[in-house]
């Protein structure tokens, strides 16, 4: 019986928590081009999932400017060449692009963000993760796999 309370407690307080953990990841990116992460699992459980993006690095958003950006991994060349169109004023990223399921802020050292999306929207496909600033696309980049 005490066990059983015991027991009750102990899922009471760990289910939320790992609930929490499942439907969002810390993201780092520095002054080298480095995410901290070429990998991403998302839960097809979780309604929405949230990529907590920090750039931890020094220099400005002009000239080390970090995002993510989303996007099934056959679309990515051309988001990002579309980006570098779309110019700084919009974080280069291109403004109502059907291929992008989702974009986070671009930013500077120091700041952070964050990107939200529906893992339905990753289901059929191969979808990939990548900064969008020009120039760090081919090595700022990871895979995201819907996991159960
Ligand atoms: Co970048």
């Amino acid at each position: 019986m005490f066990k059983n309370i015991l027991v009750a407690a102990a899922l009471l307080f760990a289910a939320p928590q790992v609930f929490a953990a499942d439907c969002s990841v810390e993201l780092t990116g520095n002054d080298q081009l480095q995410f901290n992460k070429k990998s991403i699992e998302v839960s097809k459980a979780c309604e929405s999932f949230t990529i907590n993006f920090k750039h931890i690095g020094k220099l400005a958003r002009e000239v080390m400017g970090h995002d993510v950006v989303i996007t099934k991994a056959a679309d990515k060349d051309a988001v990002n060449t579309a980006g570098m169109q779309a110019g700084l004023a919009n974080g280069y990223v291109p403004q109502d692009d059907g291929r992008v399921v989702a974009a986070s802020d671009l930013i500077g050292g120091g700041e952070s963000t964050s990107v939200r999306f529906d893992p339905k929207k990753l289901a059929g496909g191969d979808y990939v993760f990548f900064c969008s600033f020009p120039g760090h696309a081919s090595i700022m980049t990871g895979n995201l796999k819907l996991v159960d």
